[in-house]
């Protein structure tokens, strides 16, 4: 039985990617051998992963993200039953949210997007239009 599921969480300590690519270089490993795929976005401070997968898989990892000292105030978006992957390319993509990065000095110049006051059908909308936009920087892995 194949589940997706999303959350979003608030980093502890400035969010760069260096600190998002470092999580997933660990994680994609893991993710391939557990048929879990997704996109793991950042910016703003905040992080917001889709993950999709078999449902005992899925809850066991969020099981350990959520206890990730990394992150605080995770909270679920959204969990539904699935019968076709959304992101079946990614063993977990990486997909900035905006260009506002602590390390860069960048700010973010759109309006804030804020994840934590949306309804999930836009905050997946968000999502799927960053993609189209060319906007994932993880190396897919099919
Ligand atoms: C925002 C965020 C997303 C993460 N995503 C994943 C993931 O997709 N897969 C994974 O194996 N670990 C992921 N991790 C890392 C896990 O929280 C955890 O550190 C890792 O699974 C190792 O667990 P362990 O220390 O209990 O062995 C993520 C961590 C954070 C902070």
């Amino acid at each position: 039985m194949l589940i997706r599921m999303f959350y979003v969480s608030t980093a502890v300590g400035p969010l760069t990617t260096t600190v998002t690519g470092t999580i997933l270089r660990s994680a994609q490993a893991f993710n391939a051998d557990n048929g879990i795929t997704g996109v793991l976005c950042q910016g703003q401070g905040v992080w917001l992963q889709v993950l999709e997968g078999p449902r005992s898989q899925v809850n066991t990892l969020y099981g350990r993200i959520s206890a990730d000292k990394r992150h605080k105030n995770v909270q679920t978006i959204s969990f539904e039953d699935i019968t076709r992957r959304r992101y079946g390319a990614w063993a977990m993509a990486h997909v900035k949210l905006t260009d506002a990065d602590p390390m860069l000095g960048v700010n973010a110049s759109a309006a804030a997007f804020d994840p934590y006051a949306t309804t999930g059908e836009r905050v997946m909308s968000h999502i799927d239009t960053l993609i189209a936009a060319g906007k994932v920087m993880g190396k897919p892995v099919v």
